[in-house]
């Protein structure tokens, strides 16, 4: 089986409708306008952030975190993956009543028990949500600086990209890069090459989120090449949302001919009808790699991952000790 390391998911989006309904059962809650016949109902981007919310509204202890990260790690693991770096939304776990601090150490929790288990090594992204604001996307970055867990190892931005100016989000990414930590940001989804240049130019990521959009300009492919920027591309969450028709008009192959560092991510997995080993798998189908070429987006992956030199090189040592 080939080896493989996750760098874009979102934890609250990891959790199947099975474990959503477990939840809704724990606190009484009606599941019926977002889940139906055990999968996750939406039509468009909005109707998707919406069931995103509401299914993590049913998350609301720590121990409900760390089962979640548990059960989505695992998962990874049996399915081959050796490094996992997930998003974090501690204003979703406020919302759903949990402070920060509790939220990430039960996400700890849970990692902690998954590498007991599995051997998978994994860190997290704190993230803030573009579309609640420059005020609630600084809290994220000034609690993911600050709160002192060594597994919060980089900071980020989601939600709606077409949403605020970016100036005004500058500030939240200097404190988390003054604090050591990595950088990435989600661009080149729903906003074209101009959201992806715009990014670079305002935030100085070494990773984006998607970023495929950026294939609208070719200088700015050639950019993202030469600087090296790593993208974190999610091929079955793209078609899902309708980002782009099918995965023959995917732009992975061509970021990928041209140079970019691109990898492979499964965003929200069952939003999506997706997993990592599916995304790898439509790399396999539609995109014409073979085990060599899939290793290599492996390779890429743990290369740009927030981890320490220490880790970094075990986990490189791994995938090379399955190659031979
Ligand atoms: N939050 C969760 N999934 C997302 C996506 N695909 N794009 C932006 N924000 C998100
Ligand atoms: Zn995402």
């Amino acid at each position: 089986m080939v080896l493989k390391a996750e760098i874009h998911c979102h934890i609250e989006g990891a959790a199947s409708p099975d474990l959503v309904v477990k939840q809704a059962q724990k606190y009484g809650a009606d599941v019926s306008g977002f889940i139906r016949d055990g999968a996750f109902v939406w039509d468009d981007f909005t109707s998707f952030l919406a069931a995103y919310d509401q299914s993590a509204d049913l998350f609301r202890d720590e121990g409900d975190y760390a089962r979640l990260a548990e059960t989505y790690l695992s998962s990874l693991a049996r399915d081959g993956a050796i490094y996992s770096e997930f998003f974090t939304s501690p204003d979703h776990a406020e919302r759903a009543g949990l402070s920060a601090a509790a939220y990430t150490a039960g996400l700890a929790e849970g990692m902690r028990r998954a590498r007991a288990k599995t051997g998978i090594e994994s860190r997290m992204i704190v993230t803030g949500v573009r579309h609640f604001g420059v005020e609630s996307v600084e809290k994220a970055a000034r609690f993911a600086a600050r709160c002192g867990e060594p597994l919060v190892t980089g900071f980020g931005m989601a939600g709606e990209e077409r949403f605020g100016d970016p100036e005004d989000y500058v500030r939240a990414f200097e404190i988390a890069r003054e604090a050591g930590l990595g950088i990435t940001v989600h661009a080149g989804e729903f906003g074209g090459w101009e959201s992806v240049q715009s990014a670079l130019d305002h935030f100085r990521p070494t990773r984006i989120g998607h970023g495929v959009r950026a294939i609208e300009n070719p200088d700015l492919v050639s950019r993202i090449a030469d600087e090296g920027v790593v993208l974190e591309c999610c091929p079955g969450s793209n078609v899902a949302l309708r980002v782009f028709e099918s995965f023959e008009n995917h732009p992975f192959p061509k970021l990928r001919a041209a140079g970019c560092k691109v990898t492979l991510n499964s965003d929200d997995p069952p939003y999506f009808w997706t997993t990592l080993k599916h995304e790898y798998e439509i790399a396999r189908e539609h995109f014409g790699m073979d085990d060599k070429a899939l290793t290599s987006v492996t390779r890429t992956a743990i290369e740009a991952a927030y981890v320490d030199k220490k880790t970094k090189a075990s986990l490189l040592a791994r995938l090379d000790g399955a190659k031979r």
